[in-house]
């Protein structure tokens, strides 16, 4: 978003050059300043209405997306928002294939307001099918239960002429958004000085993105990746994996563990912890991905101590998990 925009063409014009916020409170006793990224500042809520212009704009110039061409994603969360936010913008029919036994209300709604249509996927039939617990639902982004809604969209794109699946586990623009514009941002807004990038791994698209900028920049800015304590994909230990939004077993195409220098797992209910304090001490009102974010900047910024920088992103917000009883207890 140009803050100088006094006309904006579209809504699409809002996304991004969001500013850098200090924590005044959460970790001050480390010395380290904690900047965090209020991404749920986004037009549809999260960091994906970046991913999703690009994406869309990218597959518009390349010609295999254009008028009459309908869209489609496998999608529980915000990548669904974020696509049915900009095929509303631009006209585009958009269909989002959604495990049924991981479809979060408040999601499907927003994206449903925005005129997107949702297919359920019955899961357990699949699971059957591949010898699985029937009832497992214990994987919540990303997961065994993402791949069927995956393969749906993969077959329609190659059955049919007039359907484009965006693929945003393999669409390199699901990086390339991040590269260049999010950590384009961060460094604008930082003047480079940085001395460590914390993000939780979803598709692993912001911190493979925004760790190849901040690399070339300066190859010391230490990256950190989360995964919630659980389903190990980077080498952390296992336990339980229920922070929405951040992987749990399934390594992304365009995931690359090499970029990152550090592993930190954090347990759902401390990322729940770390968002009811960004809210009630920072007023900052952001989703459960978020405070596992900040919980590990703290971390590092402990290890890191007096006069060091730590920037982190805060992917959505505390909206659309209040029907979840743990968060809002
Ligand atoms: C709430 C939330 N946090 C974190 C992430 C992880 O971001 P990425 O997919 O870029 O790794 C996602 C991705 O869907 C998300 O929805």
């Amino acid at each position: 978003m140009d803050k100088n925009i006094k006309i904006a063409d579209s809504m699409l014009d809002l996304i991004g050059n969001i500013p850098l916020v200090r924590l005044n409170r959460i970790g001050k006793e480390t010395g380290a300043e904690i900047l965090v990224k209020p991404e749920f500042l986004n037009p549809s809520g999260s960091i994906k209405d970046r991913i999703a212009k690009m994406m869309i704009e990218d597959a518009e110039k390349s010609g295999v997306l254009k008028e009459g061409i309908t869209i489609v994603e496998g999608t529980t969360g915000n990548t669904g928002t974020a696509l049915a936010f900009v095929s509303a913008v631009k006209g585009y029919r958009f269909v989002a294939y959604t495990p049924k036994m991981v479809s979060n209300k408040s999601r499907m709604s927003i994206m449903l307001a925005y005129g997107a249509e949702s297919e359920a996927i019955d899961i357990q039939d699949y699971n059957k099918k591949m010898g699985l617990d029937a009832d497992d639902d214990s994987s919540v982004h990303g997961g065994h239960v993402e791949l069927l809604p995956r393969q749906i969209c993969l077959d329609l794109e190659r059955q049919h002429d007039d359907i484009w699946w965006a693929r945003q586990f393999s669409n390199p623009w699901n990086v390339g958004a991040h590269h260049d514009w999010t950590a384009k941002e961060i460094l604008e807004q930082t003047d480079g000085k940085i001395d460590a990038f914390v993000a939780s791994v979803g598709t692993g698209g912001t911190i493979l993105g925004v760790a190849r900028a901040l690399k070339a920049h300066n190859p010391d800015i230490m990256i950190v990746g989360i995964e919630p304590a659980g389903k190990a994909m980077m080498g952390a230990p296992d336990e339980y994996p229920l922070i929405p939004g951040i992987s749990d077993g399934i390594i992304p195409q365009i995931f690359n563990s090499k970029i990152v220098d550090r592993v930190i797992s954090i347990h759902d209910s401390d990322a729940i912890d770390m968002a009811h304090q960004l809210t009630q001490k920072e007023g900052i009102f952001c989703g459960i991905s978020s405070g596992a974010n900040v919980l590990a900047s703290t971390m590092i910024a402990k290890e890191l101590g007096q006069g060091k920088r730590i920037v982190t992103v805060l992917p959505d917000s505390r909206d659309r998990y209040l029907e979840v009883e743990k968060y809002t207890t």
